[in-house]
Protein backbone atom coordinates (compact mmCIF):
# COMPACT_ATOMS: atom_id res chain seq x y z
CA UNK A 1 0.00 0.00 0.00
CA UNK A 2 2.90 2.15 -0.91
CA UNK A 3 0.87 4.78 -2.57
CA UNK A 4 -2.29 5.02 -0.18
CA UNK A 5 0.79 5.55 2.92
CA UNK A 6 2.07 8.25 0.47
CA UNK A 7 -1.56 9.83 -0.01
CA UNK A 8 -2.47 9.88 3.86
CA UNK A 9 0.49 10.24 5.51
CA UNK A 10 -0.21 13.82 6.76
CA UNK A 11 -3.22 13.19 8.12
CA UNK A 12 -2.38 10.26 10.31
CA UNK A 13 -0.05 12.72 11.82
CA UNK A 14 -2.32 15.01 12.50
CA UNK A 15 -3.04 14.68 16.62
CA UNK A 16 -6.92 15.50 16.06
CA UNK A 17 -7.14 12.47 13.68
CA UNK A 18 -5.85 10.58 15.86
CA UNK A 19 -7.66 11.28 18.48
CA UNK A 20 -10.82 9.24 16.60
CA UNK A 21 -8.98 6.16 17.84
CA UNK A 22 -9.86 7.07 21.21
CA UNK A 23 -13.94 6.87 19.84
CA UNK A 24 -14.43 2.96 20.16
CA UNK A 25 -17.49 1.47 18.74
CA UNK A 26 -17.79 3.52 16.05
CA UNK A 27 -20.21 1.41 14.72
CA UNK A 28 -20.03 -2.24 16.38
CA UNK A 29 -16.75 -3.21 17.45
CA UNK A 30 -13.96 -1.20 16.15
CA UNK A 31 -12.68 2.62 16.55
CA UNK A 32 -13.86 5.69 14.72
CA UNK A 33 -9.93 5.83 13.36
CA UNK A 34 -9.98 1.96 12.22
CA UNK A 35 -13.38 2.48 10.31
CA UNK A 36 -12.09 5.49 8.45
CA UNK A 37 -8.75 3.95 7.76
CA UNK A 38 -10.45 0.53 6.07
CA UNK A 39 -13.18 2.80 4.31
CA UNK A 40 -10.31 4.52 3.02
CA UNK A 41 -7.45 1.58 2.00
CA UNK A 42 -11.36 0.33 0.01
CA UNK A 43 -11.46 3.37 -1.43
CA UNK A 44 -8.44 3.71 -2.68
CA UNK A 45 -8.47 0.04 -3.93
CA UNK A 46 -11.80 0.61 -5.31
CA UNK A 47 -10.66 3.93 -7.47
CA UNK A 48 -7.57 2.32 -8.57
CA UNK A 49 -9.39 -0.48 -10.22
CA UNK A 50 -12.03 2.16 -11.63
CA UNK A 51 -9.84 4.47 -13.15
CA UNK A 52 -10.92 7.45 -10.28
CA UNK A 53 -8.51 9.29 -8.57
CA UNK A 54 -7.54 7.30 -5.77
CA UNK A 55 -5.97 10.48 -3.77
CA UNK A 56 -9.33 11.99 -3.84
CA UNK A 57 -10.34 8.28 -2.45
CA UNK A 58 -7.63 7.80 0.14
CA UNK A 59 -8.00 11.07 1.83
CA UNK A 60 -12.04 11.57 1.72
CA UNK A 61 -11.61 7.78 3.37
CA UNK A 62 -9.83 8.72 6.35
CA UNK A 63 -11.61 12.42 6.66
CA UNK A 64 -15.27 11.08 5.99
CA UNK A 65 -15.83 10.70 10.04
CA UNK A 66 -13.67 13.51 11.35
CA UNK A 67 -16.31 14.59 14.11
CA UNK A 68 -16.72 14.20 17.97
CA UNK A 69 -20.09 13.70 19.82
CA UNK A 70 -19.30 16.94 21.65
CA UNK A 71 -22.03 19.15 20.17
CA UNK A 72 -26.05 17.94 21.59
CA UNK A 73 -28.14 20.16 18.56
CA UNK A 74 -26.33 17.19 16.53
CA UNK A 75 -27.48 14.28 18.07
CA UNK A 76 -30.80 12.53 16.94
CA UNK A 77 -32.58 10.20 19.73
CA UNK A 78 -30.75 7.32 18.46
CA UNK A 79 -27.47 8.80 19.75
CA UNK A 80 -26.12 8.82 16.21
CA UNK A 81 -24.60 12.21 14.64
CA UNK A 82 -26.64 13.23 12.31
CA UNK A 83 -25.21 16.26 10.96
CA UNK A 84 -21.48 14.67 11.23
CA UNK A 85 -21.14 14.47 7.43
CA UNK A 86 -20.87 18.27 7.50
CA UNK A 87 -18.46 18.77 10.68
CA UNK A 88 -15.90 16.19 8.94
CA UNK A 89 -16.32 18.22 5.76
CA UNK A 90 -15.84 21.54 7.32
CA UNK A 91 -12.54 20.15 9.31
CA UNK A 92 -11.34 18.75 5.95
CA UNK A 93 -12.34 22.32 4.66
CA UNK A 94 -10.12 23.65 7.68
CA UNK A 95 -6.71 21.96 6.67
CA UNK A 96 -7.26 22.94 2.95
CA UNK A 97 -8.63 19.79 1.30
CA UNK A 98 -9.82 20.06 -2.25
CA UNK A 99 -13.32 19.97 -3.55
CA UNK A 100 -13.32 16.50 -4.66
CA UNK A 101 -12.55 15.26 -1.23
CA UNK A 102 -15.57 17.38 0.29
CA UNK A 103 -18.20 16.40 -1.77
CA UNK A 104 -17.20 13.04 -1.32
CA UNK A 105 -17.51 13.88 2.50
CA UNK A 106 -20.80 15.49 2.30
CA UNK A 107 -22.66 12.70 0.69
CA UNK A 108 -21.23 9.33 2.14
CA UNK A 109 -24.50 9.47 4.05
CA UNK A 110 -26.84 9.32 1.24
CA UNK A 111 -30.05 7.57 1.84
CA UNK A 112 -30.05 8.13 5.92
CA UNK A 113 -29.95 12.24 4.70
CA UNK A 114 -30.39 14.03 1.73
CA UNK A 115 -27.89 14.28 -1.15
CA UNK A 116 -26.68 11.75 -3.17
CA UNK A 117 -23.05 11.30 -4.31
CA UNK A 118 -22.38 13.09 -7.56
CA UNK A 119 -18.85 11.96 -8.54
CA UNK A 120 -17.28 8.62 -9.15
CA UNK A 121 -15.05 9.10 -5.78
CA UNK A 122 -17.97 10.60 -3.86
CA UNK A 123 -19.98 6.91 -5.01
CA UNK A 124 -17.02 4.37 -4.59
CA UNK A 125 -16.59 6.40 -0.89
CA UNK A 126 -20.52 5.67 -0.04
CA UNK A 127 -20.16 2.09 -0.92
CA UNK A 128 -17.16 1.74 0.87
CA UNK A 129 -18.47 3.39 3.71
CA UNK A 130 -21.22 1.09 3.77
CA UNK A 131 -19.31 -2.09 2.69
CA UNK A 132 -16.84 -1.32 5.89
CA UNK A 133 -20.07 -0.81 8.67
CA UNK A 134 -22.04 -3.91 7.05
CA UNK A 135 -19.10 -5.85 7.78
CA UNK A 136 -18.46 -4.55 11.26
CA UNK A 137 -21.90 -5.36 12.10
CA UNK A 138 -22.25 -8.74 10.31
CA UNK A 139 -18.97 -10.14 12.51
CA UNK A 140 -20.23 -8.61 15.83
CA UNK A 141 -23.42 -10.60 15.29
CA UNK A 142 -21.67 -13.51 14.26
CA UNK A 143 -19.21 -13.33 17.81
CA UNK A 144 -22.53 -12.08 19.40
CA UNK A 145 -23.90 -15.36 18.59
CA UNK A 146 -21.20 -17.82 18.83
CA UNK A 147 -20.50 -17.03 22.44
CA UNK A 148 -24.51 -17.68 22.95
CA UNK A 149 -24.11 -20.72 21.36
CA UNK A 150 -21.36 -21.78 23.42
CA UNK A 151 -23.01 -20.60 26.16
CA UNK A 152 -25.91 -22.56 25.80
CA UNK A 153 -24.30 -25.74 24.70
CA UNK A 154 -20.94 -25.44 27.62
CA UNK A 155 -22.52 -22.97 30.12
CA UNK A 156 -19.56 -22.37 32.78
CA UNK A 157 -17.62 -25.45 31.78
CA UNK A 158 -13.68 -24.44 31.27
CA UNK A 159 -11.71 -26.69 28.91
CA UNK A 160 -8.97 -28.20 30.41
CA UNK A 161 -5.71 -28.22 28.30
CA UNK A 162 -4.06 -31.58 28.35
CA UNK A 163 -0.68 -30.93 30.67
CA UNK A 164 2.76 -30.26 28.98
CA UNK A 165 4.51 -32.12 31.06
FE1 LIG B 1 -20.17 8.81 8.57
FE1 LIG C 1 -18.13 6.07 8.05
Amino acid sequence: MGRFDDYTADLLRNADIQRLARRGAHHFSINRLEHSLAAAKLSYVTARLLNADARVCARAGVLHDWFFENRDEHQNRAGANIHHYKISAANARGIGESEAVIQAIETHMWLYVRGKPRTKEAWILWMADNIVWLTDGAWSLARFFKKRVNNFMYGSMTRQEPNAS
